[in-house]
């Protein structure tokens, strides 16, 4: 319902036009041309990063409350703002390592890999480890929102319960799984699996967009990696890294073993 206490809105009012454009500030001096892009392309992502938290958010909702539907068809946005956040990387390449090199020093020890939103995706996915959560001040609105996902239980987690909810004999061990532990292999869990893809058309579906999703990610790091490598070769990282090197080690690890455990076993 409208609130007709407010005055109308605009499209600059209702989207806050001004504040937004007022948030690209370059610290390079001319400014250097390509830094403009440069922080636009990471704002963009941080945009997404907020939205792809809020609709993961919704899809455990949907899962706990059994809406197998609902959350394949969040899922499919997930996957399709994913699609765009892989593609995007390609503008970032136009970027030549002259461009970059011009304003580089600037960026001082700031990375992506200090983005709390990209760690709280991770986590939620069930990438979650204490060193990262501890990188945050303590206190931060960022450390508070990463304390509560680290804690939380993953995607994954929710998949399981709402599978035992659909009568298959998940074990016990498997839904009272630490919810800060890694997520490991479990062949009970791969046979339940194996038996979904032959038996039950509905839940392999949801189970091949969770798929998607796993492949979408490693897409996305894969895709990073490659960038970082044509822009700075193999130096070292502003946030410290040994940058590319670091880089590949995260890159081709599946967020769900078990999803891709069974392919090798039909
Ligand atoms: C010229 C462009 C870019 C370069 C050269 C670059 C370089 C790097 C490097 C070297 C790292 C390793 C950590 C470090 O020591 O800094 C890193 C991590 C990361 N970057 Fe980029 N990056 C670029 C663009 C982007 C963009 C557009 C995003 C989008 C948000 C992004 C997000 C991330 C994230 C999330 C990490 C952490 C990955 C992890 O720890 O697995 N980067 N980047």
């Amino acid at each position: 319902m409208p609130d007709d206490s407010q005055a109308a809105a605009t499209y600059g009012t209702y989207l806050k036009i001004d504040d937004l454009l007022a948030l690209q500030q370059p610290r390079s001096t001319g400014p250097e041309h390509d830094e403009i892009l440069f922080i636009i392309i990471h704002q963009v992502y941080e945009l997404w990063f907020k939205e792809l938290l809020h609709e993961f958010d919704h899809v455990v909702e949907l899962l706990e409350a059994d809406q197998s539907h609902g959350s394949q068809h969040t899922l499919k946005r997930i996957l399709t703002i994913l699609k765009v956040m892989v593609s995007q990387l390609d503008i970032l390449e136009t970027m030549t390592p002259l461009e970059f090199l011009s304003f580089r020093e600037r960026l001082d020890a700031a990375s992506g890999f200090q983005s709390d939103q990209f760690r709280q995706v991770e986590f939620l996915l069930g990438v979650k480890s204490e060193r990262t959560l501890e990188r945050f001040e303590a206190g931060s609105r960022a450390r508070i929102a990463l304390e509560r996902r680290f804690r939380a239980p993953t995607l994954w987690d929710a998949f399981l319960h709402y599978l035992a909810r659909e009568r298959y004999p998940v074990p016990p061990s498997a839904l009272a799984r630490e919810a800060t532990a890694p997520l490991e292999p479990v062949p009970e869990i791969q046979q339940i699996l194996i038996d979904v893809y032959r038996r039950d058309p509905k839940n392999a579906e949801l189970c091949e967009r969770l798929v998607d999703l796993d492949e979408g990610i490693q897409e996305w790091r894969y895709r990073h990696v490659k960038m970082v490598e044509r822009t700075i070769g193999v130096k070292r990282g502003t946030g410290g890294s040994a940058g590319a090197a670091y880089l590949r080690e995260t890159v081709g690890r599946p967020l769900f073993p078990d999803l891709w455990a069974i392919r090798s076993q039909f």
